[in-house]
């Protein structure tokens, strides 16, 4: 316990040194305790510095996914993040806040994890989630909207993941519809949002939003399956991205969000979306169960359903399911 405190006084002063004397005192614990505390954080990697007049100061800090690095970083936050629960390893942060919600967990908890041993993706597909490599993040939210109001909310967080990683990463990934965040022609995020409703009435319980940010996987952490596919931060701008800086905006972000979603000031979300989907103006496959169709994609509706003009010239608009996008992922036919 004293590490945690320890450390946070050590952030809040970072660059300065704070005499081991001043620590004890301001935290109440002994001078042994200070050290043993220091050791303790020196054991997780955390760079400290010890001069014999002058007592500590902290250096540099490894890149964990801890609650007390991610609040370090954490600006002013209104509901999403309030309580924040951060594992090393488990199944799915989304699997863990269902099981939080049955339990009546509040509004806006955050679950963050280092890695995941059964990280879900759409349509039920698996989404890998190595350890030490990305951010996998989810929010419990119980916004008091219809169920049906909530269409779009997944392809709004992708607005909102794509202001995260531009202010931490200085890029701005774009969105294939409906919602996977794309970097240098491959997916550099997924998003998987999760609803319950009541069984009698169809009110909304609560959704989840679950959000997998790869970034710092090199081209070797991939499967060969995955190659063509998917991409990092790390490989995209060959720069080392603090995932717990990225952890506190994409926090913040869905701060915004989630305030934005309850005012109904939804309007510069859509206005972004239209900007950052890149699907709007390509050729695109449709992938119907079998059948596979061309059209070309023409914008999206205000519920950010996918505007499509067949070969016919009759148009369409697709709400669910996926379409390949000529030239990514693989897709050149
Ligand atoms: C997709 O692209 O198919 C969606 C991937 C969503 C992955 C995230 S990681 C955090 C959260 N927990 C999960 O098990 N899945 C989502």
């Amino acid at each position: 316990m004293s590490k945690d405190t320890v450390l946070k006084l050590l952030q809040a002063n970072v660059g300065h040194f704070i005499s081991g004397e001043g620590i004890s005192g301001e935290l109440g614990i002994t001078r042994a305790a200070v050290w043993k505390a220091v050791s303790a954080l020196r054991r997780d990697g955390y760079a400290i510095e010890a001069r014999k007049s002058q007592g500590y100061r902290l250096m540099d800090a490894p890149d964990r996914l801890s609650e007390t690095e991610i609040r370090a970083k954490l600006g002013e936050i209104k509901l999403v993040g309030r309580k924040l629960c951060c594992f090393e390893r488990i199944d799915s942060t989304n699997a863990y806040l269902k099981r939080a919600a049955s339990e009546g967990v509040v509004d806006g908890t955050v679950a963050v994890a280092d890695e995941q041993t059964g990280g879900r993706g759409r349509r039920g597909r698996s989404f890998l989630s190595p350890a030490g490599k990305g951010v996998y993040l989810s929010a419990l939210l119980r916004p008091p909207v219809e169920p049906n109001h909530l269409l779009p909310i997944t392809g709004f967080c992708g607005v909102a993941m794509c202001n995260a990683v531009e202010r931490v990463a200085g890029v701005r990934p774009q969105i294939k519809w409906a919602n996977d965040l794309v970097l240098g022609g491959k997916k550099l995020a997924g998003i998987l949002t999760e609803l319950s409703m009541e069984g009698e009435s169809g009110a909304l319980q609560y959704v989840i939003i679950g959000i997998g940010v790869n970034v710092a996987h090199t081209p070797e952490d991939f499967p060969a399956e995955l190659g063509d596919i998917a991409t990092s931060l790390a490989i995209e701008t060959g720069q080392s991205i603090s995932r717990a800086a990225l952890a506190a905006a994409m926090i913040e972000e869905l701060d915004a969000l989630y305030m934005a979603l309850l005012r109904h000031r939804m309007q510069p979300y859509l206005d972004a979306y239209r900007r950052d989907c890149l699907t709007i103006g390509r050729e695109v496959q449709l992938l119907w169960e079998d059948v596979h169709e061309k059209v070309l994609a023409t914008g999206v509706d205000d519920e950010l359903g996918l505007e499509v003009m067949r070969q016919n010239g009759t148009k369409e608009v697709i709400r669910t399911g996926e379409v390949s996008v000529r030239g990514l992922y693989g897709y050149v036919e």
